[in-house]
This record gives structure tokens, sequence and C-alpha cells, in this order.
């Protein structure tokens, strides 16, 4: 890394209680990083406000500000490279990752997601859906994924996965609430073990 602390850009679409565990993390020294910005593409999301309450750059972008679709791309990758981030973490981001940004940060994005990838995810996979599909298809174990992300949606390289137990009288809101917590502990965990080379990323 060329910073002496990775420098962590994060994209976020709501909440943002991941974001505020790595915002913590840092905190703590339990993680050799720094919040370099976040960027949201809803302007009122939870996110913005803990970046702001934290003096982090808390910045919109989405087509509201940017209609065209390549700019877009292009306007949240020269933000990032502003704030020189090194990692992009996705902490709950809706949005597909464009090409542009893709390339610039190829190997170096990180995706949280609520199941055990493969399973429940891809398109229309996200929050609730993704407990209420664990349920409905009967599965004992659940979780959560830390991956690279690459072209589509929640496939690329497995990073770290976390169980959480389906208990008996679940419903999709008791599930999220243990699923997140497993959520907030991997992702700082991964974090971890990629700042300290214990995970190594492909090339950029
Ligand atoms: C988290 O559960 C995250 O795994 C999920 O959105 C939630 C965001 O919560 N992401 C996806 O479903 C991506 N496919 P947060 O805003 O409190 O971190």
């Amino acid at each position: 890394m060329i910073h002496e602390l990775t420098r962590l850009g994060f994209l976020v679409s709501g909440r943002g209680s991941n974001l505020q565990a790595i915002i913590q993390a840092c905190k703590d020294k339990k993680l050799y990083a720094e919040p370099a910005v976040v960027i949201s593409n809803n302007a009122s999301a939870g996110a913005l406000d803990i970046a702001r309450s934290e003096s982090i750059p808390a910045i919109h972008i989405s087509r509201n500000t940017h209609p065209d679709i390549d700019q877009l791309d292009r306007a949240i990758t020269e933000t990032l490279q502003q704030h020189q981030a090194d990692l992009v973490i996705l902490a709950g981001y809706m949005k597909k990752i464009g090409p542009v940004l893709l390339k610039a940060y190829r190997n170096r994005i990180i995706n949280i997601h609520p199941s055990l990838l493969p399973k429940f995810g891809g398109q229309g996979m996200y929050g609730m859906r993704v407990h209420a599909a664990v349920l409905a298809a009967g599965e004992r174990v659940t979780g959560a994924t830390v991956h690279l992300v690459d072209y589509d949606y929640d496939s690329g390289p497995i990073l770290g996965q976390r169980q959480v137990e389906v208990l008996a009288g679940d419903n999709p809101e008791s599930l999220a609430i243990r699923v997140l917590a497993a959520e907030h502990a991997l992702l700082v965990e991964v974090l971890q073990d990629i700042i300290k080379g214990k995970i190594i990323l492909p090339d950029h």
C-alpha cells in the first residue's frame, strides 16, 4: 500500500451500520486504515449522516447529479481517486459498478453480502429479500460473505464467510439482526487480513 494507513473509500445506499463498524474499528486501532470518503447514490442515506458526524467527506453522486451513466461512473471513480482511496468498500451499495470504476480499482473493490454466496445472491437479492428467501428455502444455516467485485452482481472471488444458524421461529427481521452482527465482524476481519497481508489480493 502506498499510504501508511490504508485509505478506504465507501459506496453506500442506506443505513450505514457496516460503515459505522469499520469507522469504529479504525478508531479503536483494530484496523490500520482510515476512512477517506463516503459516496452515496441516495442523498438522504443514513450512512452520509454517519460520515458527516465523523468529519469524513460525504458526497451524493447519483443519476440525479449525473444523468449520463458514463459520466456518473467517471464521477464516482474520480472522487475516489481525488480522496486517494486505496480500497473501495461496497457497504450496502445497491447499484451496479460501472466499467470505469471496475478498471480503475480492479481487484480492489470489496462487497459485503448477507448470505453464504453463491447462495441467495444476484440481481434483486438484497437486504430483507435475502433473509426471506433463506427462510422460504428452509435453510438451516445462512451467514455473510465478503468478496471481490467483478462485472456481475454478487460474484467475484470470495475472501471470507461467517455462518449464522437459522433458528426455529426466525422471521426475516430476527435473522437479519444476527446476520448483520456477523457482517460487521467479518468485514472488519477480512479488511484486517488484507491490510496485514494475510489475504493477498490479485494484481491490480
Ligand atoms: C447489509 O446487510 C449488506 O450486507 C446488504 O445491505 C445491508 C446494508 O446495511 N448488502 C446487500 O444486500 C448487497 N447485495 P448497512 O447500510 O446497515 O450497512
